[in-house]
């Protein structure tokens, strides 16, 4: 049982310092970095070549410009309400040079759909759906999701957080992750990831949005993460660009949650150039 969620005091991320504490987290230094490698690792295993992904509520698109690094024959529409996440994305996408290969369209979760009229091989949303102020807007975001996917039979990707059991637990996370990978996070961001984890959904409430939206998913959770996916995680191997290679960033949770869903992922890719 956790205590009563407490949604966002912002639904969409417009506030300056908290959108460049949440770019620079991103970072491929940066406290969010495993998660993404883990996200780019497994998706890159479920997207056909060639194909094409939607990332739903995509912020500065750090992950999706990522994925298009490591993928470069995918192409991709990243959605975010937020004129600042926005043009972060697109600064981001010209940094690494995949401008050519990405579009941003500004979109509520729950119209994505109307504003995407193309078919997709594959929708993605990470750490976006807890920004939902209530469950109806989950449910919508889900249907909307659900709509844009069917289209093409495409896969689903869902990455959240969860609300742990207890209030204290939400301040003593980030805090933890201070102390376990011997780093200082921005006051901002760590702010940020509080306010994130007392507005996150039980893993119990995300499969009931997914059941009012008729979405018949997987999900594991782990760490205090949960997933919930269709579509195959082993359609092909691991896709890497020439200039990845793998090292450990020091920090275990890429792999924690890789063995949560069977896989030997002892090590976190890393892109060599600087961004
Ligand atoms: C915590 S960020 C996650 C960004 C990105 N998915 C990632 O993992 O790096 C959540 C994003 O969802 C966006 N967002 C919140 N509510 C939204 C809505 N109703 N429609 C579209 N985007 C929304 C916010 O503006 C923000 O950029």
């Amino acid at each position: 049982m956790s205590f009563e969620r407490e949604p966002e005091s912002e639904m969409i991320m417009q506030d300056a310092d908290s959108v460049s504490g949440f770019t620079d987290a991103g970072d491929l230094r940066g406290p969010l970095s495993p998660i993404y490698h883990f996200g780019c690792h497994v998706l890159s295993r479920m997207i056909p070549e060639n194909g094409l992904v939607v990332d739903i509520g995509c912020g500065p698109a750090q992950f999706l410009t990522r994925l298009l690094q490591y993928r470069p024959d995918l192409t991709a529409i990243g959605t975010d309400l937020s004129d600042r996440m926005l043009a972060n994305a697109r600064k981001l996408a010209s940094d690494r040079d995949v401008v050519s290969r990405i579009q941003f369209v500004q979109a509520d979760f729950s119209q994505v759909d109307v504003a995407i009229r193309r078919d997709v091989d594959a929708v993605i949303c990470m750490s976006a759906l807890h920004h939902c102020p209530d469950f109806d807007c989950l449910v919508s975001a889900l249907s909307a999701i659900g709509r844009l996917s069917q289209r093409k039979s495409g896969a689903i990707w869902l990455f959240d957080l969860v609300r742990p059991d207890s209030r204290e637990l939400c301040e003593l996370i980030p805090r933890t992750h201070e102390v376990a990978a011997r780093e200082r996070l921005p006051e901002s961001f760590k702010q940020d990831w509080q306010n994130s984890l007392l507005a996150g959904w039980t893993v119990n409430e995300f499969q009931e949005g997914l059941r009012h939206a008729d979405l018949t998913l997987r999900s594991v959770s782990a760490n205090y993460s949960q997933l919930h996916w269709s579509g195959s995680l082993s359609a092909g191997d691991l896709k890497l660009v020439n200039n990845t290679v793998f090292g450990s960033t020091g920090d275990d949770r890429a792999a924690r949650l890789a063995s949560s869903l069977g896989f030997d992922f002892p090590e976190v890719p890393k892109i060599s150039s600087s961004k």
